[in-house]
């Protein structure tokens, strides 16, 4: 049966040839036979392309096609192995899980008093889901709670949480805001996603759970929420890269931020759910289209107020949508199922780039930017926040 179907990409990987084994599972789904056209890009070997064309015109689908740069897979090692992690490697490559640990770690050590780790929980391989809090000093101020890297080939959002971590705490100007708004930046909330990403495949989207009688492995944490869920934009088969998972909350990962963030819920007023790529800032709700919260416009306001503040450092362009209208429908993800605890404004970022052909895959010379792009819209929420509630 053809569920709805927005926007099919199919994406070809020339210099790669059919047994690159990543590729096996990707290229299943579009098997003719059984075809759950899904919006999204799926992931063929150049070798493919012609019979997938044909297959996909006699089952009158339309896609864009286009060729991938194979540059993405390769992972740059890193060169010395025992140095302690600074804000360089942040700023300049992207660092394995255990590397973003021995950072915050450091953090840690150096600013006792402003940066707390908390561990919420662990991820299905068993890493540790850390929350960095910042700024926590037992009183009850609004909280502004950031996470990043829900899915794993999305890595640039790893750095961007790394670096707001760094930054707030250790320039003096933002102890004021500290002072009067708490932050909880949880960076990598799907730490075995991410380190299949780096060794196995770099375009893996899901966590890495494994489901009874499972084919394929990983269910998409950001429909596994509690809010509409297994509705629109998901998918309930298993090698699907939108599979909702076997029931709301199935994800050890989802169920840790969930249980995190409900502890302290009454304090939390805004929400930013760390993605890439699009250039986008996401407004609810998303589980649907042309369906907004009541206060739709604040949520706006804000939005353009944290585009702006982007705007301002290098005239690099986001822009603000309702992630059902402007995205696509997708229900059980993070920001809705914020938004409907009562957090009032719930975003879901897309980083840059804004270029397809890019993609995933920005390159490590432009992580920097992208930071600091982003530090100043999260900023700029801290700062509404700060003078609403
Ligand atoms: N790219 C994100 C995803 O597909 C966007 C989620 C936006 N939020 C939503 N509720 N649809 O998961
Ligand atoms: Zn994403």
């Amino acid at each position: 049966m053809l569920l709805q179907l927005l926007s099919l990409s199919v994406v070809f990987i020339s210099g790669i040839s059919a047994e690159y084994k990543n590729y096996d599972g990707i290229y299943a789904r579009l098997s003719w036979r059984k075809l759950e056209a899904e919006a999204g890009s799926y992931f063929i070997d150049k070798d493919s392309v012609e019979n997938v064309k044909t297959n996909l015109a006699s089952n009158n689908i339309t896609y864009q096609m286009r060729d991938v740069n194979p540059q993405i897979f390769k992972v740059r090692r890193r060169r010395d192995i025992n140095g302690a992690i600074t804000i360089n490697d942040v700023n300049n490559r992207y660092l394995s899980y255990d590397e973003q640990m021995q950072f915050l770690n450091s953090i840690a050590q150096q600013y006792p008093n402003d940066v707390k780790l908390q561990k919420i929980g662990n991820s299905y391989e068993g890493r540790s889901l850390t929350a960095v809090r910042i700024g926590d000093d037992g009183s009850s101020k609004p909280i502004v709670w950031i996470d990043a890297g829900v899915h794993a080939r999305e890595w640039i959002s790893y750095n961007v949480a790394l670096y707001l971590v760094y930054t707030i705490v250790s320039q003096p100007a933002y102890q004021d805001l500290l002072n009067a708004v708490q932050l909880v930046v949880v960076p990598n909330t799907n730490p075995d996603g991410y380190e299949y990403s780096r060794t196995n495949d770099r375009m893996w989207r899901k966590t890495r759970s494994r489901f009874s009688n499972g084919r394929c492995s990983g269910a998409d944490a950001n429909r596994n929420y509690p809010f509409f869920w297994g509705t629109q934009g998901v998918s309930h088969s298993q090698c699907s890269e939108i599979y909702c998972g076997s029931r709301p909350q199935s994800e050890p990962e989802v169920m840790a931020l969930t249980n995190a963030i409900q502890r302290e819920e009454t304090r939390i007023k805004g929400y930013i759910a760390l993605h890439s790529y699009g250039q986008e800032i996401l407004y609810p709700w998303g589980h649907t289209m042309r369906t907004y919260p009541s206060d739709v416009q604040d949520l706006i306001q804000v939005g353009k107020a944290m585009a702006a503040a982007i705007r301002a450092v290098n005239n690099t362009d986001y822009n603000v949508v309702n992630s059902g209208d402007g995205l696509y429908p997708a229900a059980g993800a993070s920001d809705d199922w914020a938004k409907s605890r009562g957090i009032k404004y719930s975003y879901t970022i897309e980083l840059s780039p804004i270029d397809d052909y890019t993609g995933f895959s920005l390159p490590e010379d432009r992580i920097n930017q992208v930071c600091r792009e982003a530090f100043q819209a999260i900023q700029v929420l801290m700062i509404e926040v700060r003078s609403k509630f």
